[in-house]
């Protein structure tokens, strides 16, 4: 067995024994000894049974250069141990102690417009420093070596949301290696780069910056570039800890904490060094659409999982601080965001942070213990969900089946959204959740695939916006639609090769025949009418079309809408050729809907709940294993049509045909219990 399968089995074995992980951020080394004892306390009151520890203790370990400080650690693991609290523990590396950077300047990140950030908050380090590098792994070979074999010990915790972007001389230094690496000879990068626009080519690697501040734009291909060189960097300095961490004998799962659709690490290529995948979601209470969008978040933890159970590694249980204006959840709303990620894969339930830092820049950043102690409905909240939890842990390592792809891709995203394009309006994410909407109103997970994945087990795939695709990853959607999936394409998708040259020929070259249909020019365009075909009705008052526009002409395809106005008059808008279906334009909500909605029938497939195609406004339902998950993201009482006999894991309570979901409650409807 590999180490990842061990690690991996080391993880399913904690939650086994302990059922769903329930916790959170702990930072004792921010508070007086006396404070401990409190916090064990309540961690047992409140059924917390997993801390991390110690993500930002590195100058309270390493107070001065080498110097080691064990008691605290010692002493909090051997407590927190004592009273049955299994252990994450960080490697403190994502924020160095001031002496680093006052000693080693370099060790300091450099930013777009050249100026070197320094100490004071967190994350002030290079990801590109030799010097960072060898200190942060002196200190995490230390930690490993000490802790190993702790018995309180059972994962660990690189890092801290890996994202610092740098672009000073080292950053430039390893910029060149990649590039090296990845074209071999100047005159490769000097071709896939197309320098020879606006006098840009280069005699030798030496030459070349990161992208720094410019007088104009800048190369859209050397940018892409960057970004992937800034992911495989952070990366770089995950993969060295942890296999620092597994080089000192440690069995535990190591992982490190993903932040959602993060735009700097494409995590599609980090999630395999993962042992678990481990993610941090701060859904913003403001937004009417966070259910769904965190529910997206979701299906791609698991997907980047491989379809194995996930952790939410951080979340907040009220408030954040650091949005302009902080909307709180009440202890319904932070309770009903835990389950959704239960319900949606996770086994691990934990919070930013357990008490709430008294300074500090996040003094007002909501915690499962509050500043006003445990006589809070925070702190009852917390208790609550932590008996919630144990109700379910018969869920923990269950998994979540689906027949639909959702194609996602970092590089298309970053290349798609590069400035200079015929429309800054278009977002990538934004249509991403949107198509995604669609189906989460269903009860339709996906599984968010990168488009050179295998894609043989689905009938629908999904390609709401894939700037770049590569010739492999076209004829395997021409391949997958022949074989009877549906494939549906967006606007804007196969438009340039992977260094974000724009493809030459009708648009899009690489799936002109798998559409029927063929475009030239894309442009912005302003709101403008839809005219639907006969046969095709969409549940829109006013089928339009906005943001871009294609000027397609129809090849064998059946034009399904065309553009109603203006110049764009007869143009088609929205193609179907047999198992394909094509959106020349953005198209509005309505026919989105349709569109997927057709596409989903063709394959048969259909949502959790029998005879209910579309579900009630703000009901979720998502099927874990053999559970029923209905959350009721609404403010009014909800009635869910389900078979009877099904037992609710939550209430204990037994359903007749029709279950009653009250405002911001949840169900989890067991079939095993089904008597
Ligand atoms: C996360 C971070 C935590 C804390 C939290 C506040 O991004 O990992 O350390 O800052 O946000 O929401």
């Amino acid at each position: 067995m590999s180490s990842t399968t061990t690690a991996r089995a080391a993880f399913d074995a904690l939650i086994a024994e302990r059922g769903l992980a329930f916790g959170g951020d702990y930072n004792p080394e921010q508070w007086p000894r006396e404070t401990w004892r409190e916090d064990v306390r309540l961690m047992r009151e409140a059924g917390v049974n997993f801390v991390t520890v110690g993500v930002f203790s590195w100058a309270t370990i390493e107070p001065r250069p080498g110097a080691r400080e064990w008691d605290w650690l010692d002493e909090i693991l051997a407590l927190l141990h004592e009273n049955g609290i299994a252990v994450d523990l960080a490697t403190p590396v994502a924020s160095p102690p001031p002496w680093l950077g006052i000693q080693h300047p370099d060790v300091l990140p450099v930013d777009r417009d050249g100026v070197r950030l320094i100490a004071g908050s967190r994350n002030q380090f290079s990801p590109a420093s030799r010097t960072y590098r060898e200190h942060a792994l002196a200190i995490t070979r230390d930690i490993a070596a000490r802790y190993a074999e702790h018995p309180a010990v059972r994962m660990w915790h690189v890092g801290n949301e890996y994202g610092q972007i740098d672009h000073g001389d080292e950053a430039a230094r390893e910029f060149r290696i990649w590039l090296e690496r990845r074209y071999g000879g100047i005159d490769a990068l000097n071709a896939a780069w197309n320098t020879a626009f606006w006098s840009q080519r280069y005699d030798s690697f030496d030459e070349i910056l990161p992208p720094r501040r410019m007088p104009y734009l800048v190369n859209p291909a050397q940018s892409l570039d960057f970004r992937r060189h800034s992911s495989d960097q952070l990366l770089a300095c995950y993969t060295e800890l942890r296999d620092a961490i597994r080089a000192s004998g440690a069995p535990q799962p190591i992982t490190t904490n993903f932040m959602g659709f993060f735009a700097h690490a494409d995590y599609h290529s980090w999630a395999a060094e993962a042992d678990v995948v481990s993610d941090d979601q701060y859904p913003d209470p403001a937004n009417p659409d966070a259910a769904s969008e965190i529910a997206l978040v979701q299906d791609l933890m698991r997907s980047l999982g491989r379809g194995r159970s996930w952790m939410l590694m951080e979340q907040s249980i009220s408030a954040v601080s650091w949005r302009e204006h902080n909307l709180p959840k009440s202890p319904l709303r932070a309770r009903r965001d835990s389950l959704q990620a239960v319900a949606r894969g996770a086994d691990a339930i934990c919070f930013f942070q357990w008490r709430q830092a008294r300074s500090g820049a996040e003094r007002f950043h909501s915690s499962m213990l509050p500043h006003a102690g445990a006589d809070s409905d925070v702190f009852r909240g917390a208790c609550r969900q932590g008996a919630d939890l144990q109700k379910l842990a018969a869920v923990a390592g269950t998994e979540i089946a689906t027949d639909v792809a959702l194609l996602f891709d970092w590089s298309a995203w970053w290349a798609g959204e590069e400035p200079a394009r015929p429309t800054e309006r278009l977002s990538t994410m934004e249509q991403v959740n949107r198509w995604y909407r669609s189906l989460w109103r269903r009860g339709i997970p996906v599984d968010v695939r990168h488009p050179d994945a295998e894609l043989d087990d689905y009938r629908v795939i999904l390609v709401p916006h894939a700037y770049i695709l590569s010739d492999a990853a076209a004829q395997a959607l021409a391949g997958a639609a022949a074989r009877g999936a549906q494939v549906v394409i967006g606007p804007f998708s196969g438009v340039a090769d992977e260094n974000a040259g724009i493809l030459q020929g009708r648009s899009p070259v690489q799936l002109r025949e798998l559409i029927g249909a063929s475009g030239e020019e894309w442009s912005g365009m302003l709101p403008g009418a839809l005219q639907l075909a006969d046969g095709f009705s969409a549940d829109d008052d006013a089928p339009r079309a906005s943001i871009l526009a294609e000027r397609l002409r129809a090849e064998g395809g059946e034009v399904l809408a065309a553009h109603a106005d203006g110049d764009l008059a007869g143009i088609p808008a929205v193609i179907r050729n047999d198992n394909a279906w094509y959106l020349g334009a953005v198209v509005s909500d309505g026919v989105l809907d349709a569109v997927l909605a057709r596409a989903l029938a063709a394959a048969s497939v259909t949502g959790p709940i029998d005879g209910l195609d579309t579900l009630p406004d703000g009901l979720e339902a998502v099927r874990r294993g053999d559970v029923l998950f209905l959350l009721n993201h609404t403010q009014h009482p909800i009635d869910v049509p389900v078979t009877a006999g099904l037992v609710d894991l939550l209430t204990g309570e037994e359903t007749g045909d029709i279950v009653g979901i009250a405002p911001g409650d949840v169900r989890a409807l067991s079939e095993r219990q089904h008597r």
